[in-house]
């Protein structure tokens, strides 16, 4: 059974304006829909909103491993695996067998970018239909020391070495807008320039670099063939309709 990688974004799952303050509604509607819709082996990863995005940039975390650095690490991670563990929570809830899988702890950064992973404990649970549940991280970095792990670069290596037939990021818009408010159904290279010029950070704090960033990871994932959809995660029935392969949102795929 082939595997669908579905992430949803921190600004979703929490409140980015207020340090730690999760959204708990949507947590639990997203848990249940992901109950509902699952019929396919699925990979779990989630942003780390107000939990960890606030502690990364008080610490100082994208400056590498220094004096103040070093004192992040530890409640950059707690703070998102916090959020890891209400997710989860919900999922079980409604009866999907997920298990928290921390990137600190399997994924190896060179320059900020995902160096490798660590795949054994994913492969393994996935064949026995459990579903990890991975998320944005402060991850060792081979020549920074530390950095931030973005749950956009996570889907990206996941997606390629699990061969993920299905790729959807779940954010809080209704997909890509372009310059006049409408929501830009395909992404290809054919039109990536204009599409890269009308888009800027996305609200709150961010230390991962926004739509901006998401589209980055998501064009290099189309070049190696795997499609994937950006839709709004905060539109009741969309993360179903997602699993299910009805969802709308922007398409981003290769020429
Ligand atoms: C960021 O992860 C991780 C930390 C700041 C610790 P993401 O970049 O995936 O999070 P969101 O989706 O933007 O909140």
């Amino acid at each position: 059974m082939s595997v669908i990688v579905l992430k949803i974004g921190g600004s979703v799952l929490t409140d980015k304006g207020r340090s730690s303050t999760a959204r708990p509604e949507h947590i639990s509607r997203i848990a249940a829909e992901i109950s509902q819709g699952l019929s396919s082996k699925l990979v779990l990863i989630h942003g780390a909103g107000s939990f960890g995005h606030h502690q990364a940039k008080e610490f100082g975390l994208k400056a590498g491993l220094n004096e103040t650095s070093i004192k992040g690490i530890w409640p950059t991670h707690l703070a998102v695996k916090t959020l890891n563990g209400m997710i989860i929570d919900q999922l079980y809830q409604n009866g999907v067998y997920a298990v928290p899988i921390h990137p600190l702890s399997i994924c190896v950064l060179k320059d900020g970018r995902l160096d490798s992973v660590c795949m054994d404990v994913i492969d393994e649970l996935l064949s026995r239909g459990i579903v990890p549940v991975l998320h944005g991280d402060v991850a060792a970095d081979r020549t920074r020391g530390i950095d931030i792990l973005s749950g956009d670069q996570i889907i990206a290596a996941l997606a390629k070495a699990l061969n993920a037939k299905k790729v959807g990021i779940g954010t809080n818009v209704d997909g890509v807008y372009a310059k006049d408010f409408k929501i830009i159904e395909e992404i290809s290279p054919s039109n990536i320039g204009i599409v890269k010029d009308a888009l800027s950070g996305s609200g709150g704090v961010d230390v991962t670099g926004g739509m901006y960033g998401k589209i980055t990871e998501l064009m290099d994932l189309a070049a190696s063939g795997i499609p994937s959809l950006v839709f709004n995660a905060e539109t009741p029935g969309n993360v179903s309709g997602f699993l299910r392969g009805t969802c709308k949102g922007t398409l981003i795929h290769g020429d």
